[in-house]
């Protein structure tokens, strides 16, 4: 199914006069964004070639740039109040994980496939949440791809797009993740959720009314620090479990492949936590696939146990939750008119998802304005999504 690139709204800053005071001039720019992302069901699934149903959210990261006539690379973060400069053939070594890494990392792997062949000057402002598990770095490759896809007009499929910002973050930000970010990043359409088949990389785009039922996420404020390093120790645990089941079954190629009765019958002789692992991911593909045909049928109330139950498992089973994102679930579960609650992403800090009737709102928020600061140093960020974005090309006024 191709998703039509339509062009997106203007970003919160003035990036044209901003590009302007920093580059002289703003004639000849090109604009594209890309947005953030939260995942309704199916966490820690992508990896085990399972499935993922997230959607865009209101939150986009905004790229501004214009040709050059060398081969000179400028990027201006207005975010970070920073400037990379190099020449495109002489990436520089920058620190994992820092903005440099996926701006420079993504426009080398466009210069390797000869995509991107000449210099350019760009400024970036986003405003995804930073560490905030909104996916703010996915949405900052995504746009650096589809900007420079703007400028230089090169042909790349969507899908493509999705698994070269993917290779960004593996080589670059030293993080393994899954497809779900930078593809939900790049091929996430407003008024949809994407049901997406991590191993095929087919999907259905859902459509979800925000009239009609509220997505609320609320920001911990806990940095995801660790994240990197138990994230990457979870996909080891994952791969032990698939080493596991291939004695008894060779057809296993990843989690994704193991069946319930499999599981039943071998669960507890798996080392370690393999075994819960292994549970979450079965359970949790199943969620996925139950949980779009339910939105499909507008059944929310349903829908919202089954994200009840996710987030216990995440708690229970591949324990990446923490007390803060535990407490924002229970206040948002025990609010009248909440459908569902869970934590989104990697976990570990980040951010929870709640389902809401647009008239349970204000009290969700008060409740949590009221009871999270009582017992957590952080404060609490809601926003209730009122629409969704899609990446592609930003037209100035
Ligand atoms: C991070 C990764 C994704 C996915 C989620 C957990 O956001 O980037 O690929 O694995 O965690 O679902």
């Amino acid at each position: 199914m191709a998703t039509e690139i339509r062009p997106g709204p203007r970003p919160p800053v003035k990036l044209g006069q901003r590009f302007a005071e920093i580059y002289g001039d703003a004639d000849g720019l090109a604009m594209a964004l890309a947005p953030g992302r939260v995942n309704l069901l199916g966490d820690h699934t992508d990896y085990n070639d399972g499935f993922v149903l997230p959607m865009t959210i209101d939150r986009a990261v905004y790229f501004a740039l214009r040709r050059r006539a060398d081969t000179l690379v400028r990027m201006h973060s207005l975010n970070f109040a920073e400037e990379i400069r190099y020449d495109l053939d002489q990436r520089p070594e920058v620190p994992p994980g820092a903005w440099t890494s996926y701006v420079t990392g993504t426009v080398e792997e466009l210069r390797k496939r000869g995509l991107v062949g000449a210099g350019f000057e760009a400024v970036i402002y986003g405003d995804v949440p930073l560490g905030g598990g909104v996916s703010s770095s996915a949405a900052l490759a995504v746009a650096t791809l589809m900007a420079l896809q703007t400028l230089f007009g090169f042909t790349l499929d969507g899908v493509a797009a999705a698994g070269v910002c993917q290779q960004v973050e593996h080589r670059y930000a030293g993080v393994r993740c899954g497809i779900m970010d930078q593809f939900a990043a790049r091929m996430g359409r407003t008024n949809h959720a994407l049901l997406l088949d991590c191993r095929n990389l087919s999907y259905n785009e859902i459509p979800l009314a925000l009239d009609e039922i509220n997505v609320v996420i609320v920001n911990s404020g806990v940095k995801r620090a660790l994240a990197g390093s138990k994230y990457n120790e979870r996909r080891i645990e994952c791969q032990q479990a698939v080493d596991f089941f291939r004695q008894f079954d060779p057809a296993v190629k990843a989690l994704r492949d193991v069946s319930a009765d499999l599981l039943e019958n071998h669960q507890s002789a798996l080392p370690g936590k393999a075994g819960k692992r292994c549970r979450h991911v079965v359970m949790e593909n199943q969620r996925v696939l139950d949980g779009a045909a339910l939105l499909n049928n507008h059944d929310f109330a349903t829908f919202g146990a089954l994200m009840e139950e996710s987030h216990a498992s995440l708690r229970e089973l591949y324990e990446v939750s923490c007390p803060e994102l535990d407490a924002l679930v229970e206040i948002g579960l025990e609010t009248d008119g909440v459908l569902g609650a869970r934590m989104t992403g990697a976990g570990f800090g980040g951010c929870t998802v709640h389902l809401a009737e647009p008239g349970a709102i204000p009290q969700l928020k008060e409740r949590i304005a009221r009871i999270y600061p009582r017992r957590f140093k952080y404060k609490p960020d809601v926003y209730v999504l009122t629409r969704n974005l899609q990446a592609g090309p930003v037209e100035f006024d």
